[in-house]
């Protein structure tokens, strides 16, 4: 059959021939009625399946031309309508001529049931005397009505589109905003480039993170503005991946340092797909995001990182240096107190005596070494007290201009309402010491010395950047030069013991770890800041305190009385020491008993029935520990009197027992005048 479908809807003609099926049928296509007519006067048309309302000539005209027009009249014509407005429509299309009125949607068995039943009645005599009454005035009428009822109908349909569309216009426009709003609060810029005619589409986001001025250049002037910002490496990177997305669509991401027009400094994360077709980039789609916060927080992070290992790795060494420097001071104690035993004894023109001396004086020099070794470990016994910045560099002014030489310009800045801190005087003068003649050394053309100190209320951001420091109140302590200063390198290693960039034998290397020892047992920290060529900078900060002044007790001048043959008892492991101590303290007027360990002295006292007038005993020992050995003498025999000696700081001899604090303490190595006066000290508990 050949089939002449009306419809000014194209897609309509689709769902009637699927409908339908091609195989037995063709169709033709008209989108109205005068189109429909061109082609009824020109092919051999079956059947006519029109729509109603159409532009240029609706369905109803339609019929009434077929039904007048002897050539056509006798073809089917069958309404199949979407917009059925009412039963007198079809009462219309019946009467204009039409044989049926089907309305849409309408089942496909149904349809052709329907066109089946038309095509039969195609000659019968009642549809041809009916087709006739199409003049009838009434039926004109009803045209009319049905016309401007369909268009009313239509006009409505429009209006609701109209209304929807202005909806649809709202939700666009609000998704717009939200969409800038958020690519505002994620700094994240869009961009798409269209390859064919080289087009560059910028969101407003991407303008601003750049500093352009929307609008004011285009084109392949923004890929040149924006490629300026990136470092040299990123650049090229980028225009690598640029060419490799354009020829084989290869997406790709990069994170660079940025600098905008207005000279920012960002770091960004740009990233792009490319759109393609048939194998080719149409279009270029990337996105550009300010990470600088993220950025900033991980190099925060790595800092933080940075210096906890950089104090990880001066306490392992603290530790090594300061057990080390402990063996040192036994073995000095035996070598200075041998030492000073014969020169005691030597004859003042003995040719020997010379040789004693260069014993004795090297011994001396290792012990002073021993002792920086045991500051920066932090295991010198120090003498903490309430102590104020101002006063330390005041008494110390006239040695250090003298020591700064005149070549040098020397600026003090104290500052007022220093907080006073609790502190080692001695080690506080030693760390500005230091610092001053490190200065020095590193102006040799001259150059200005600052010595600053201020109080500092520390916030919670620097707090957090400083895991390493406690209290909120600092003394602060800057002493900068404008010498020669340090490279990065260099910096790593300066609070490490023996690291020196001086000649050999110009320097030890232990200056700066003695600071760093004095300071960290006094709970500060030291920061410092240096470029090379440009000075350094080295600041302390120590915590506040609130306690109040410690009146330091005026030490007992030593009387150099001896001993009137009481029994001294000595525990030492070491037999070297034991043996030295025993010797000394018999040629003071002592008796002397030795026992090598707390154990033996126990069975001396208790088992054979000794009875010291004193205990002389080392802490750290195989067994039990001499502060073991001083609670249990104390709690049997009170009337005995005890010394304790070592090598070790009183924090460390602390983890072997509360150590009373009436018991005098002596540090090795010791002289016999420090001896002495201590067994005085002790004698008189
Ligand atoms: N103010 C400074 N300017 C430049 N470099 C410095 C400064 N202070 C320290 N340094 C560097 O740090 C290194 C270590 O300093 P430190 O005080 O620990 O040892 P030293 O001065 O070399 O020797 P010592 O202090 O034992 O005489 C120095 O050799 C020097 O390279
Ligand atoms: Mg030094």
């Amino acid at each position: 059959m050949r089939i002449l479908n009306v419809d000014d809807n194209s897609d309509n003609l689709l769902l009637l021939q699927s409908l339908l099926g091609t195989n037995d049928n063709t169709f033709f296509d008209a989108k109205n009625g005068r189109e429909a007519l061109k082609i009824l006067a020109e092919q051999e048309i079956d059947l006519v399946i029109s729509d109603i309302l159409m532009p240029i000539m609706d369905g109803f005209t339609l019929c009434k031309e077929i039904r007048s027009n002897p050539k056509l009249h006798n073809i089917p014509f069958i309404v199949f309508t979407a917009t059925y407005t009412g039963q007198k429509d079809e009462v219309l299309a019946r009467k204009m001529g039409a044989d049926d009125f089907i309305v849409k949607p309408c089942e496909p068995d149904e349809l052709v049931r329907r066109i089946d039943k038309t095509i039969k009645h195609q000659n019968s005599r009642n549809r041809l005397e009916d087709i006739q009454t199409y003049n009838d005035e009434t039926v004109l009428k009803l045209y009319n009505e049905r016309l401007v009822r369909k268009l009313e109908d239509k006009m409505l349909e429009m209006e609701n589109e109209v209304l929807e569309r202005k909806k649809a216009i709202v939700a666009l426009q609000r998704s717009e905003g939200i969409l800038k709003a958020t690519q505002s609060l994620g700094k994240l810029g869009g961009w798409e480039i269209d390859m064919q005619n080289g087009e560059v589409y910028w969101t407003e986001e991407m303008y601003r993170l750049h500093d352009i001025e929307p609008g004011s250049i285009s084109g392949d002037d923004l890929i040149a503005a924006s490629l300026e910002g990136y470092p040299e490496e990123s650049r090229l990177k980028l225009q690598e991946y640029f060419q490799t997305i354009r020829e084989k669509g290869t997406a790709y991401t990069l994170e660079s340092w940025f600098t905008t027009q207005k000279n920012r400094k960002i770091y960004i994360r740009t990233s792009a797909i490319a759109k393609m077709e048939n194998g080719k980039t149409t279009h270029i789609l990337g996105i550009f995001q300010d990470i600088s916060e993220q950025k900033n927080a991980e190099i925060k992070h790595q800092e933080l990182m940075q210096q906890l290992r950089q104090a990880q790795k001066l306490d392992s060494i603290g530790q090594l240096a300061g057990g080390v420097a402990h063996d040192f001071n036994n073995i000095l104690t035996v070598i200075l107190g041998y030492s000073e035993e014969i020169l005691n004894t030597l004859h003042q023109r003995d040719p020997i005596r010379q040789d004693i001396q260069e014993i004795a004086s090297a011994g001396q020099r290792a012990a002073t070494l021993t002792r920086q070794l045991l500051t920066f470990s932090r295991k010198q016994v120090i003498k903490p007290q309430l102590m104020n910045i101002n006063e330390a560099i005041g008494n110390l002014s006239k040695m250090l201009k003298r020591l700064i030489g005149e070549d040098i310009d020397f600026v003090l800045d104290l500052g007022t309402n220093v907080p006073e801190f609790m502190a080692d005087v001695g080690q506080i003068e030693q760390v500005i010491m230091n610092l001053v003649i490190n200065a020095r050394e590193a102006m040799q053309m001259g150059g200005t010395l600052t010595i600053k100190t201020f109080g500092y209320t520390a916030d919670d951001s620097f707090c957090s950047t400083h895991p390493m420091i406690s209290g909120k109140h600092f003394a602060v302590l800057r002493i900068c030069d404008t010498g020669s200063g340090m490279d990065k390198e260099t910096m790593e290693h300066i609070f490490e013991p023996f690291f020196t960039t001086k000649a050999k034998g110009h320097g030890t290397g232990l200056g700066l770890p003695t600071v760093y020892g004095i300071v960290r047992q006094a709970g500060g920290n030291i920061h410092v800041e240096s470029t090379p060529g440009k000075g350094a900078s080295f600041v302390i900060l120590l915590p506040a305190t609130e306690q109040s002044l410690e009146t330091p007790t005026a030490p007992t001048v030593p009387t150099h009385t001896t001993g009137n043959k009481e029994l001294v008892l000595v525990v030492e492991d070491d037999p070297a020491i034991s043996d030295l101590s025993g010797k000394i303290i018999q040629k003071m007027g002592f008796r002397v008993k030795l026992a090598s360990s707390a154990d033996q002295a126990l069975v001396m006292i208790e088992d054979e029935g000794l009875r010291p007038k004193l205990v002389i005993s080392d802490v750290v020992m195989p067994g039990l520990s001499g502060i073991e050995l001083a609670a249990i003498i104390k709690f049997k025999h009170p009337e005995m009197k005890f010394l304790l000696m070592s090598g070790y700081t009183e924090t460390v001899i602390a983890k072997h027992g509360d150590v009373d604090p009436k018991i005098p303490f002596l540090h090795k190595p010791f002289t016999h005048q420090e001896l002495l006066h201590k067994i005085e000290q002790a004698l008189e508990t």
